[in-house]
């Protein structure tokens, strides 16, 4: 596996591969990889003839009071991680690189898509998403690009500026990779004592009765979401910061499932905020 350190040494490698009249796949991550990140990696492997991963901790998406500093980095093990799919290549620059003195130029999502959801309560998380994604998809050449359903509306925004700005990349959306008790794995449950990571199933536990509801015969928006939140609360140690429902990928409102809907949730477990998601009356495409 190739690492590449330098905004040239990745221009210069996804030019080789594709004067080799290669397909690329692109896996943005901001590396503490786990299971999650792997199978996308696995996914983009099997799609492409080369598998480029983004192993960066974009500082412009996170917000002043937010857990940048302390985002865990292990790019060893990550390495090791990615030789197992196996990864071609993995850019893995310096925060410098990526916004070097000067830097002004931002891709921002405008409109009701960014604000609601986690946007609501991360101003600016969205458009410094959009931004490093951007750039990504720009220098890796890519042809198609691999995102995770659990970060369901990240997936909404990239397709939205994707097709704003005719960047020729096919987005994947990849299923939800859980654990077994049903967590969904995420690199910020390792910041869980075990009675949290414990108290942290009633995310995917409150959706599954959702969607069990759903299944059964409830259509109704608020209903659906009434039987989540419900369900979060008998957990002591949980504190809702948003349960909602918007069509997807659009994320328009709705009252009744009449299409493919999100269930959304994000949900503190002591200290540590948690996402989850499902949706409903449709196929995540
Ligand atoms: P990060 O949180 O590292 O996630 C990288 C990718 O892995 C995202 O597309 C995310 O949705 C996916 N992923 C994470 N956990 C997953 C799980 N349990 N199942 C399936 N996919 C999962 O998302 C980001 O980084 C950043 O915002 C990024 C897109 C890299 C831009 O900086």
């Amino acid at each position: 596996m190739k690492v590449l350190k330098t905004v040239a040494e990745i221009q210069a490698f996804a030019k080789q591969m594709k004067d080799e009249g290669k397909t690329i796949g692109l896996v943005p991550t901001m590396g503490a990889l786990h299971e999650g990140h792997l199978t996308l990696m696995r996914r983009a492997r099997q799609e492409n003839d080369v598998v480029i991963v983004s192993d960066f901790v974009n500082p412009v998406q996170f917000g002043p009071n937010e857990d940048y500093d302390k985002y865990p980095r292990v790019f060893d093990a990550d390495c090791e991680k990615m030789e197992t799919v196996p990864v071609d290549a993995v850019f893995h620059p310096e925060p410098s690189e990526m916004y070097p003195e000067g830097y002004c130029t931002y891709v921002n999502v405008e409109g009701d898509l960014t604000h609601k959801l986690c946007g609501a309560q991360r101003p600016g998380h969205f458009r410094g998403v959009a931004t490093v994604v951007t750039k990504l998809m720009n220098l890796s050449r890519a042809d198609h690009a691999y995102f995770g359903q659990k970060d369901a509306q990240q997936v909404s925004v990239v397709r939205r500026f994707v097709k704003d700005l005719n960047i020729n990349v096919e987005i994947v959306m990849v299923p939800i990779c859980r654990e077994e008790s049903g967590l969904a794995r995420s690199s910020r449950n390792r910041y869980m004592s075990d009675t949290e990571k414990a108290a942290a199933v009633i995310l995917s536990k409150s959706l599954r009765k959702a969607k069990d509801a759903f299944e059964a015969g409830e259509k109704d928006v608020e209903t659906l979401k009434k039987i989540t939140s419900d369900e979060i609360k008998t957990e002591p140690l949980a504190t809702i910061d948003y349960v909602d429902a918007y069509t997807y990928p659009a994320l328009e409102p709705i009252k009744t499932v009449t299409e493919p809907v999100l269930l959304a949730i994000a949900v503190k477990i002591g200290k540590t905020r948690l996402i989850d998601n499902v949706i409903l009356g449709g196929d995540a495409k």
